[in-house]
């Protein structure tokens, strides 16, 4: 089953980022189905381990178009990624601490929450950027 869908409002017309953001969309799907097939700490805590590496790799590619294209608001925007870091870092702790499928359920509410607000709020500001400024990618 699938519960969030990337769609075209989602584009921040860059397509590989565009591909990073389907996939961030994929993981948190997968958390949300595991959480219904089974209570099982192994499973749930690969998808959140898969997650939290994701996020990772994806942030920092984020950062580097933004830094290639001299994005002013970088910084700000590096703030915010830590920030969601940091958060996936303590619920990925206390995944393990045990009782995963709980924190599972918050991390896939959060997540979802945040993956679709940063991208119509923080990652559409680059967009917009890049729009006025005839950037092509
Ligand atoms: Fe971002």
């Amino acid at each position: 089953m699938k519960v969030y869908e990337w769609s075209q409002n989602y584009s921040v017309g860059v397509v590989i980022l565009d591909e990073h953001h389907k996939e961030l969309f994929k993981i948190l799907n997968q958390l949300f189905n595991l959480m219904d097939e089974s209570a099982d700490d192994d499973p749930i805590l690969k998808v959140i381990d898969n997650l939290l590496n994701y996020t990772h790799y994806h942030f920092a590619e984020e950062e580097k178009i933004m830094a290639k294209i001299d994005y002013p608001e970088l910084e700000e925007h590096k703030i915010l990624h830590k920030e969601i870091i940091d958060q996936l870092n303590d619920f990925a702790k206390e995944a393990k601490d045990g009782m995963a499928i709980f924190v599972a359920i918050k991390i896939a509410t959060v997540g979802i929450e945040w993956l679709k607000n940063h991208i119509l709020s923080v990652d559409h500001k680059y967009y917009n950027y890049m729009k006025k400024l005839g950037i092509d990618n």
